[in-house]
């Protein structure tokens, strides 16, 4: 009966070794999404391609944000790298509260920059609706300020400003805040906690396999199945004998009279009934 159930430390090794390893992939998959490739770059560059993959967090998410002022009310979409309204390949749209709910596209992610710098990215949608009148009848653009905010992970879109009263060059500003666009904290996650986690699973393994050999081929029982347990025991001993030396300094000196008081003269102590409350 004992021997076909599994030791309860046994179990709690493997459990914990499982938890080690999923922990170790899931450091190292965390980049498998790439919804952020569905934007298509104005000009391809690696380097673009990287800033525009820390954005990865935020796609397959509607940022909606609605405007008054004294005659106008707009509602703005925006998605990362994903449409909305009706206009394929529109990432972000501007639609009007009036009865025909007018949509005008602001920028394409179809036609995108992406500029990064230490903690911001700043998203660029082109070729959008052209302008009536202003801006020499141009086509729209959107500029997303995505800016780092490590107490959320997807803030609020804003609308910054519209600059439509210049001949070139207008645009739609926006800004969001996000703590995707954070720079990663390298040293606490990289070297530290990998080590550790290294540490762990072996530990685990010698823990799990001294186990093994124990129970199964040597045939311990209780606290012998611990391997290496006499090892460990006498490096636990050398270690209180180590603790012994440095740490109590004045221990040896001052416990000889009292206990010599006791033992050896007792009869000539005249408070004698002290003297064995003492040790007690
Ligand atoms: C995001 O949406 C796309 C298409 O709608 C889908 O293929 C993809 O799996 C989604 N990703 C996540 C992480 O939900
Ligand atoms: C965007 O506009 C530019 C300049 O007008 C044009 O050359 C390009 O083909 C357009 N791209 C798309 C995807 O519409």
């Amino acid at each position: 009966m004992k021997v076909s159930m599994s030791p309860p430390h046994t179990a709690t090794s493997v459990r914990l070794l499982v938890l080690a390893v999923q922990l170790v992939l899931l450091v190292c998959g965390s980049q498998a999404r790439d919804d952020t490739k569905r934007c298509k770059l104005f000009s391809e560059s690696p380097a673009e391609r990287k800033v525009l993959g820390l954005l990865e967090p935020l796609t397959n998410k509607t940022f909606s944000v609605e405007t008054t002022s004294d005659k106008e009310r707009y509602t703005y979409q925006f998605q990362v790298c994903g449409d909305v309204g009706k206009t394929v390949g529109a990432g972000l749209v501007q639609i009007g509260h009036t009865e025909k709910k007018v949509e005008t596209v602001l920028g394409l992610y179809t036609v995108t920059q992406a500029i990064g710098g230490s903690d911001w990215v700043m998203l660029i949608y082109s070729n959008g609706t052209t302008y009536n009148g202003h801006c020499s009848k141009e086509m729209r653009k959107a500029i997303v300020m995505i800016s780092c905010n490590r107490g959320v992970e997807m803030g609020k879109l804003e609308v910054v400003l519209e600059e439509r009263e210049r001949d070139r060059d207008c645009f739609y500003l926006f800004e969001l805040d996000s703590s995707a666009v954070c720079p990663a904290l390298p040293s606490q996650l990289s070297a530290g906690s990998i080590i550790l986690i290294i540490g762990f699973v072996l530990l685990s393994v010698y823990l799990i396999c001294g186990f093994l050999y124990q129970r199964l081929i040597v045939g311990a029982k209780g606290l012998q199945q611990f391997p290496n347990y006499v090892f460990w025991t006498e490096v636990g001993n050398l270690a209180a004998d180590g603790c012994n030396v440095v740490c109590r300094t004045q221990g040896p000196e001052e416990e000889p009279p009292t206990y010599r008081g006791v033992s050896t003269e007792p009869e000539e102590e005249p408070e004698e009934r002290d003297d064995h409350l003492l040790p007690m």
